[in-house]
């Protein structure tokens, strides 16, 4: 059997291990052999943003990215800025237009801050391609080389939902900091004294949210198209609350190394949190991004500190006689996880806290989830309707409920 060790060899991962990955997004092994469309790792998350420059300086500064390349007028792309952020695995690009012509700015007029490109790193683009067309796929960009003194990126675009893409990178012979265009930079922010050298690792799941009834569709484009399997799914009263209802459908490619939860709205009394980006984001898109921390608890008093606010967990939470029999043993003491409003949940594999930026741009669209997993594949199951609940507050008081 072939196993997919991805990112044993990865430079692009930094300073994180397999078996640090391993435990921070719960990857399993997986026979590469027979996969139609190999799919080693998200290369970037890619954004669109109303003024880059300091968007880019926000996840600096709150998340504690690092810069690590630029491409912009002054490196001899007029029509645009680029700012490429990492932390450990995790890589973010956040675009912004500079000539009022520019089609990143129509964009932006559609759909707000947000994501334009869940690019995922492939070994062989073409294969992936060729697969991807046979299956009925959009290509966006068939697959050619882009090449700097740095070496030769080979790259290709499929379409998914809304107006979001997939680009698919083999960045096997380049050593270039992120692409051909782009040069290194480093941030020049000083960083308080004592602050965690970073405050995630790894980009554990891309959520998207779906219009009502395309949830099966896309979750089928995923099989089809890229090959990849059905890992969890949570309906009817799963995930349901009073007044709001949701669907979700977790497709994942072997590993798991790259999770994609799918969600659409279902018929409840009351606007559901789906409906309520549908309308602001104006169609279907990337609703969150769950990133992989070893430390939540260090993370989450980090971001607080720069102005990061979370939704906030009710004290019943934390102190339902229920939730200490279900949740067992964890790793820190139920009042820290309370101080920090940090839910918690256990399956047979083991178990995950998790916390839930508040959306983090101007329309109530995209938001963060920070997630430390001990063994548990999950999502947080048993903390939906808490979540939920509290989302509903939140749509509440913009007066979208
Ligand atoms: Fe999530």
């Amino acid at each position: 059997m072939v196993l997919i060790l991805t990112g044993m060899t990865n430079p692009a991962l930094d300073d994180v291990s397999y078996d640090q990955l391993r435990q921070l997004v719960g990857l399993v092994d997986h026979d590469a052999s027979a996969d139609p469309f190999p799919v080693r790792a998200m290369d970037a998350v890619v954004f669109i943003a109303g003024n880059a420059t300091q968007t880019a300086w926000f996840y600096q500064v709150a998340f504690g990215m690092q810069l690590v390349a630029y491409a912009g007028p002054e490196t001899g792309q007029p029509g645009f800025k680029s700012f490429v952020l990492k932390s450990g695995s995790a890589r973010f690009v956040i675009n912004g237009g500079v000539r009022p012509d520019s089609p990143l700015l129509d964009h932006h007029r559609r759909h707000g801050d947000g994501v334009i490109d869940l690019a995922l790193e492939v070994s062989d683009v073409d294969k992936c391609v060729r697969h991807a067309r046979e299956q009925g796929a959009t290509i966006l960009e068939e697959p050619h080389d882009v090449g700097d003194e740095h070496g030769t990126v080979r790259r290709a675009a499929i379409a998914t939902y809304g107006e979001t893409r997939h680009s698919l990178v083999d960045r096997s012979r380049y050593s270039g900091p992120y692409l051909p265009g782009y040069q290194a930079r480093t941030s020049t922010i000083t960083r308080p004294d004592g602050a965690p050298k970073r405050l995630f690792q790894a980009i554990d799941h891309c959520v998207g949210n779906v219009e009502l009834g395309k949830m099966d569709y896309w979750v089928d484009f995923y099989h089809r198209v890229m090959g990849f399997v059905n890992m969890a799914e949570f309906v009817g009263d799963d995930i349901a609350t009073e007044y709001s209802a949701l669907m979700s459908k977790v497709v994942s490619n072997g590993n798991h190394r790259v999770k994609f939860p799918l969600n659409e709205p279902a018929v409840a009394k009351k606007k559901s949190q789906i409906d309520e980006y549908l309308e602001f984001y104006g169609g279907a898109g990337c609703q969150h991004i769950a990133l992989a921390t070893n430390d939540i608890i260090a993370t989450v008093r980090a971001m607080r500190a720069a102005g990061v606010e979370f939704l906030d967990t009710p004290d019943s939470y934390y102190d339902d006689p229920e939730l200490r029999a279900r949740i067992g043993e964890v790793r820190v003491p139920i009042e820290t996880l309370k101080e920090h409003r940090i839910l918690v949940d256990r399956d047979e594999d083991g178990y995950l806290l998790q916390i839930f930026t508040k959306p983090v741009g101007d329309r109530p669209t995209v938001f963060y989830e920070l997630i430390e997993r001990h063994g548990s594949l999950g999502f947080g199951k048993g903390n939906f309707k808490a979540l939920f609940e509290a989302i509903e507050r939140e749509q509440e008081r913009r007066g979208n409920l």
